[in-house]
């Protein structure tokens, strides 16, 4: 596998490297940032219990890429905007990010010991304060994004975007047909005769919602929060569609072929549990064909964004070529 680039900007971030490429230099700069927000959305205590808090804080402070947020200001930079404007859209989706992980996590779903290299909530809190410290991410994405998106109306946008992407039709709803798919869901009958195009088609529209969707609506809300206009949605949204899909057959193909100690995840359980993913339906050379091809669609979706483009067009190489 090739080195990720923003693997290599993490490790600059810490000192190690020098930025090289205009994904890492991005990442350098607005990655501090964004954890400095991060810490300044969790809540202050005051009617809090502490450990809600601290669960809360475990979870979102926990080292990921922060693909999303970065997804956020680099969509707000190819729309020509003032970044920080769009900074409480990159908490906002963070926070949704992490609340699924916490839930995807549970015994109840995917049932995961780790996560970011560390236990996963419900290891360390106990089912319980790890699914309300879910709930609680949740609701604090909608409440900064309420409070600190300006104008108004850009923020009610915003709000109806986050929440039409985290919800039943589009996050939630893929979650719940990829655990149908495991024979999880009681009453809803595993479809046995599918042709294999029929479980692709199935398979895809699960990806799209369970991964895709926030993927998709981060570089929306960075564009809305900037005030773009409709040509530059339109080719995000072309271009968020295509990394989306590639991002979770990436994970998917990680989970087979990846490496515990830099996934900081399991690896190997999709298989154990017998989940629907792309290299069970089209092996794992023609999964990496098609999130390659993808990759090449969606840097070329960027055309027509103009100046500015390079962080994202590096996001989308990142995508295919991570390691973790
Ligand atoms: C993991 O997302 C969950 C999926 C949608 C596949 P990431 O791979 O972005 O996880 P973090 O945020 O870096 O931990
Ligand atoms: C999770 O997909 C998608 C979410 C909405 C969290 P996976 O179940 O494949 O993610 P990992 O592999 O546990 O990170
Ligand atoms: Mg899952
Ligand atoms: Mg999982
Ligand atoms: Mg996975």
């Amino acid at each position: 596998m090739v080195p990720s680039s923003l693997a290599a900007a993490q490790a600059s971030s810490r000192g190690s490297t020098k930025a090289d490429s205009a994904l890492d230099a991005f990442t350098a700069e607005w990655r501090p940032k964004i954890e400095a927000a991060l810490v300044g959305c969790l809540p202050d205590g005051d009617g809090c219990p502490p450990i809600l808090a601290e669960a809360m804080r475990y979870s979102l402070l926990a080292p990921g890429k922060r693909l999303r947020p970065l997804l956020v200001l680099a969509g707000a930079r190819a729309c020509g905007g003032d970044l920080t404007a769009a900074m409480p859209a990159a908490c906002a989706v963070e926070m949704i990010h992490c609340y699924s992980l916490i839930h995807d996590d549970l015994p109840a779903m995917d049932d995961d010991d780790l996560r970011r290299g560390n236990p996963t909530s419900h290891k360390v809190f106990g089912e319980g304060i790890a699914i309300l410290a879910g709930d609680a991410l949740l609701t604090l994405a909608f409440e900064t994004l309420a409070k600190r998106i300006q104008p108004a109306s850009s923020a009610a946008a915003c709000c109806a975007e986050l929440g039409r992407a985290a919800g039943a039709c589009e996050l939630v709803g893929g979650q719940a047909d990829d655990l149908a798919e495991e024979g999880k869901v009681p009453g809803v009958a595993e479809v046995s005769a599918r042709t294999n195009a029929e479980s692709l088609a199935h398979l895809e529209a699960i990806h799209r919602r369970k991964t895709g969707a926030m993927i998709l609506v981060s570089l929306r809300l960075g564009a809305i929060a900037v005030g773009a206009d409709v040509k530059q949605l339109k080719a995000l949204e072309e271009y968020g569609r295509r990394l989306g899909l590639t991002f979770q057959i990436m994970d998917d193909l990680l989970d087979v072929q990846g490496s515990e100690t830099t996934m900081g995840k399991r690896v190997g359980k999709d298989a154990a549990r017998g989940k629907l993913t792309f290299p069970v339906l089209l092996g794992a050379e023609e999964s990496l064909r098609r999130a390659q091809t993808l990759t090449a669609e969606a840097i070329a979706a960027l055309a027509p964004l103009g100046s500015d483009v390079e962080v994202l067009e590096d996001l989308a190489r990142y995508v295919v070529e991570r390691n973790h």
